[in-house]
């Protein structure tokens, strides 16, 4: 296969990005496909409308990357590409949207409320966090309604730190969102969904010192990962339905990644899908492709093979 790989782009995320893209551009030229890296500028549709490859892997995160526009743009090649397509994305990757869509499908996440900068802007930290005390309590994790890696998102476990983190969270985006603190065993659930029927690959369990920040992701030695997590078989199986649920749910298509936290009574709370995860050394969808029964390349070739047909 001739591969066009989508990798940079605008986003906060674009150096997880690069280290994506050069990392499944190795696993597949050692399968022997042809790989070209392309960052994703003004030339990217000339350059792919004269490269014609048989397949367009985006691997851009965040924002532009996740929310459909990038595939939007891939429609008017008309060149398949791997991955969900612009409305799934759309609705995937934001996130009060994505946990509504998962509630109505029966799903647990955490209770939530989103709030624009401008609604914080006019009614002010004071009546939020009065409404928000009421509403979830504390702690609350407080993030972007969009993007990933963790960045803006931060852990509020008393009032007096609610003004600071909706500040840092509205520096990645323009509306927030307030999320109920579950905790519980961190996992995250990647699957594939290749031969008409989508399964999940072998949940990965994070175990950091402090918060999984985009420092405690990206550094290695910062977390430990245990794959498949240290779960009993129901804890597993419920985190495993609840991450092939969501990707149904939420009409994604190829490969997702939920991440979820699972509480000491046994549940499964979604607390994230990720239309493109990342696919870097630390990244945990590649962690859970090598420990699944196909292995990493297959799973990699599997998905060039099926977006191409
Ligand atoms: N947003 C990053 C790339 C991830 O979830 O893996």
């Amino acid at each position: 296969f001739t591969v066009a790989i989508l990798a940079g782009g605008l986003t906060h995320e674009r150096d997880v990005s690069v280290r994506s893209g050069r990392r499944v551009a190795g696993v597949l030229r050692d399968e022997g496909c042809e790989v070209h890296v392309l960052d994703v500028d003004s030339r990217l549709l000339p350059h792919l409308t004269e490269m014609q490859p048989d397949v367009v892997w985006p691997l851009v995160h965040g924002s532009t990357g996740e929310d459909g526009s990038l595939q939007n743009l891939l429609d008017l090649t008309g060149l398949p590409y791997v991955g969900s397509t612009a409305g799934a994305s759309r609705l995937a990757s934001d996130k009060p949207v994505a946990k509504a869509l998962a509630t109505r499908a029966g799903l647990a996440t955490p209770e939530h409320a989103a709030l624009p900068q401008s609604v914080f802007r006019e009614v002010g930290a004071r009546a939020v966090l009065e409404a928000v005390e009421k509403r979830l309590g504390l702690p609350l994790v407080v993030k972007p309604a969009g993007g990933g890696s963790a960045l803006g998102v931060t852990l509020v476990e008393s009032a007096a730190e609610l003004p600071d983190a909706m500040v840092h969270c509205f520096a990645y985006g323009e509306v927030a969102l307030l999320e109920r603190y579950v905790s519980g065993t961190e996992v995250a659930v990647s699957v594939i969904d290749v031969e008409g029927s989508a399964r999940a690959l072998p949940a990965v369990e994070i175990e950091t010192d402090g918060a999984y920040d985009f420092d405690a992701r990206y550094n290695p030695g910062r977390s430990q990962f245990f794959t498949p997590a240290r779960l009993d078989e129901a804890r597993l199986a419920a985190a495993h339905s609840l991450a092939v649920a969501a990707h149904e749910a939420l009409g994604l298509r190829h490969l997702s990644r939920t991440d979820a936290i699972v509480d000491a009574a046994g549940t499964a709370w979604l607390i994230d899908v990720n239309v493109a995860p990342g696919m870097t050394e630390t990244s945990l969808f590649p962690q859970a492709a090598i420990a699944d029964q196909r292995d990493l390349n297959e799973i990699y070739l599997d998905l060039v093979r099926t977006a191409a047909q």
